[in-house]
């Protein structure tokens, strides 16, 4: 059923709970077409609803994560038919699954190549990994979060900047701003976050839905607001058999064993 896609491929692993989804189209340097953002909301949909997948994987290749939207498709699109359609929708719509998605970068994260690293829940990135958002040079303003999600990543000062110049991060830079979370040599991002998929797989998977859903609720409400309803998902954890089994192996001082449910 994964095998159904031609510009992306998704290959899960039933016994570690993960699963990789890799951009397959390196002649544009992964140039994000619509529909291979189309095959990226179908594969998200349907490994959202696979109960042996518990966290995601999302790369490219070699040189390049993403290369932004794909510029030769875009360039003959009309402000009617982006009105009509309401062009690029749907690729946020395709992160709003539940799993957390772990982005792991090589190369080229540039326009919509970044913004969809933004939408992934962690980024990992290599240390030839490169974060721009160039589209003011190309007579254009980001159009998939470059301007919302990157202030929130790495504040208004620098994101201005970077949206006002197309100047290019480099994987350091973005790791000391806090846009990805750890720097690899090239060879070892994709196994890197592979194993902290593994390693989120390992845990309980409602716990694991509602802390992803507690941590993207802070970026859209007050702060008053986001730790009452921190608290209420806290509290709702008490209705789990993970938490009894959590906190009983933790006395018993044991590994917890969780049942998911
Ligand atoms: N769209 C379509 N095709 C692209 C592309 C893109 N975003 N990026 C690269 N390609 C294509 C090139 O046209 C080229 O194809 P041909 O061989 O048919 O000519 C092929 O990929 C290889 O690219 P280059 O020859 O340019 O490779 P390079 O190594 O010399 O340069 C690069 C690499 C610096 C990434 C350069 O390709 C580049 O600047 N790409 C565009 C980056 C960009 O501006 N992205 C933002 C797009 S706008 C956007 O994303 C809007 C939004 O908010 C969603």
């Amino acid at each position: 059923e994964y095998c159904n896609f031609a510009e992306l491929m998704v290959s899960v692993d039933r016994d570690e709970g993960t699963a990789t989804v890799t951009f397959a189209r390196p002649k544009s340097l992964n140039a994000l077409c619509e529909s291979m953002m189309t095959e990226l909301n179908r594969a998200f949909k349907m490994l959202d609803a696979d109960d042996s997948v518990r966290a995601i994987v999302l790369t490219g290749d070699n040189v390049s994560f993403a290369a932004g939207a794909d510029i030769k498709e875009m360039a003959k699109q009309t402000y009617p038919e982006a009105l009509r359609v309401n062009f690029l929708a749907h690729w946020t719509d395709a992160f709003k699954i539940s799993k957390p998605v772990i982005a792991a970068v090589r190369g080229h994260a540039l326009g919509g190549g970044c913004e969809v690293a933004m939408m992934c829940d962690i980024i990992y990135a290599s240390t030839d990994a490169r974060f721009a958002q160039p589209e003011v040079r190309l007579g254009t303003i980001p159009g998939a979060g470059g301007t919302q999600r990157l202030v929130r990543a790495v504040g208004k000062s620098r994101a201005m900047e970077l949206c006002l110049t197309g100047d290019v991060l480099t994987a350091n830079e973005a790791c000391s701003l806090g846009l990805v979370s750890k720097v690899f040599q090239p060879d070892e991002v994709l196994g890197a976050a592979q194993k902290l998929a593994r390693k989120i797989a390992s845990q309980s998977a409602p716990v694991v839905k509602l802390i992803k859903e507690a941590v993207n609720a802070s970026q859209e409400m007050s702060l008053e607001a986001g730790l009452a309803y921190e608290r209420r998902l806290f509290h709702s954890t008490f209705s789990l058999d993970d938490q009894k089994e959590g906190m009983a192996a933790f006395i018993e001082k044991r590994p917890a064993k969780f049942t998911n449910q």
